[in-house]
């Protein structure tokens, strides 16, 4: 556990206070060349998890992938959920073309990507299409070698995975370095990221794991749900999870999902864009000290070639 009680406590306190969290950090993407002593690191890959549905996992994916774009970072948000795909609809775009186009070879994966900021594109999967919502990635070799080719200068991939614990997801949440599980206080979510943390821990043992709590009310609400979590974790798989950050719930959240518009934009200063930029910052500095700059680090894509069937 990297954030003391009280760290978890005071950041709750800034985020719904009017002020600035933390200074601006300086803007620069890993993937610049050696600028001031930065090694080129290969792309972080981040699944975005929680098992349980509506718990906020795509407007998490959504605004930390603007968020770290603004940072200076490229990113690319995978929309995972296939078949229900809704990550371009968060943000104002109905994407005429998706995976399912380029499962049936209509379209290359460079014709479908949508670009919503400068440097941060979303690889939309299609809603509505029952074929899609049996698709899995790693069965899909055509697909993966696009995949891998279009990663080529990414600082980080995001991949907003569908709720549940399916084969495919499993796999997804297997193949990245590193799995966000997004929590809200209902019993039923901490339960649900509980068991998700139990399917990834089977596979993948030291996966990364780290937990956002979703819908604060209450300062003790995000700790509570961290200490619940992470206690069942070390009792029962005999690991640890790490705190990444909250989100207090906030009527903004919704207005921004109705307006189309990703919250960070619609409204910048409001408690949940704050926290979720400081999710985004800690995501960043993070990534910065902890990248493998080795050529041996394997790409997402490699990995989900290359691991056992789920
Ligand atoms: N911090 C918050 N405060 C208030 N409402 C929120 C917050 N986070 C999410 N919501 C509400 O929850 C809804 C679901 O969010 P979202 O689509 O991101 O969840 P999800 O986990 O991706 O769902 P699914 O499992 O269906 O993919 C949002 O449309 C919004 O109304
Ligand atoms: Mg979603």
């Amino acid at each position: 556990m990297k954030n003391s009680t009280n760290d978890q406590a005071s950041t709750l306190r800034l985020i719904a206070s009017n002020k600035t969290p933390i200074d601006a950090p300086e803007v620069t993407s890993p993937h610049s060349d050696e600028v001031g002593g930065v090694k080129p690191v290969k792309t972080r890959s981040l699944a975005i998890s929680g098992g349980k549905g509506g718990v906020g996992k795509s407007n998490l994916a959504v605004n930390v992938a603007l968020e770290l774009g603004s940072l200076g970072n490229n990113v690319s948000l995978l929309d995972a959920d296939f078949g229900l795909a809704n990550a371009d609809l968060l943000c104002g775009i109905s994407s005429k073309y998706h995976l399912g186009h380029v499962i049936a070879g209509a379209k290359q994966l460079d014709e479908i990507l949508v670009r919503v900021s400068p440097n941060v594109s979303i690889l939309p999967s299609g809603s509505g299409i029952p074929e899609l919502s049996k698709f899995s990635l790693s069965e899909n070799s055509k697909i993966l070698t696009q995949l891998k080719k279009m990663e080529h200068g990414l600082d980080f991939l995001l991949i907003d995975c569908a709720a549940g614990v399916g084969d495919s997801v499993t796999g997804v949440l297997v193949a990245a370095d590193e799995v966000v599980i997004v929590a809200t206080p209902e019993p039923t979510s901490i339960v649900d990221a509980y068991a998700t943390i139990k399917v990834i821990s089977r596979h993948a043992a030291e996966k990364p794991i780290s937990i956002v709590v979703n819908s604060v009310i209450g300062v003790g609400d995000a700790e509570k749900v961290y200490k619940q979590i992470n206690q069942a974790v070390n009792r029962f798989l005999s690991r640890d999870v790490h705190f990444l950050g909250m989100i207090p719930s906030d009527t903004q959240v919704t207005n921004a999902v109705r307006d189309q518009t990703p919250l960070v934009r619609y409204a910048p200063e409001t408690p949940a864009s704050r926290a979720i930029r400081l999710i985004a910052k800690q995501i960043h500095t993070q990534t910065r000290s902890a990248s493998d700059p080795s050529d041996s680090a394997k790409s997402f894509w490699d990995q989900l070639s290359t691991s056992e069937p789920i």
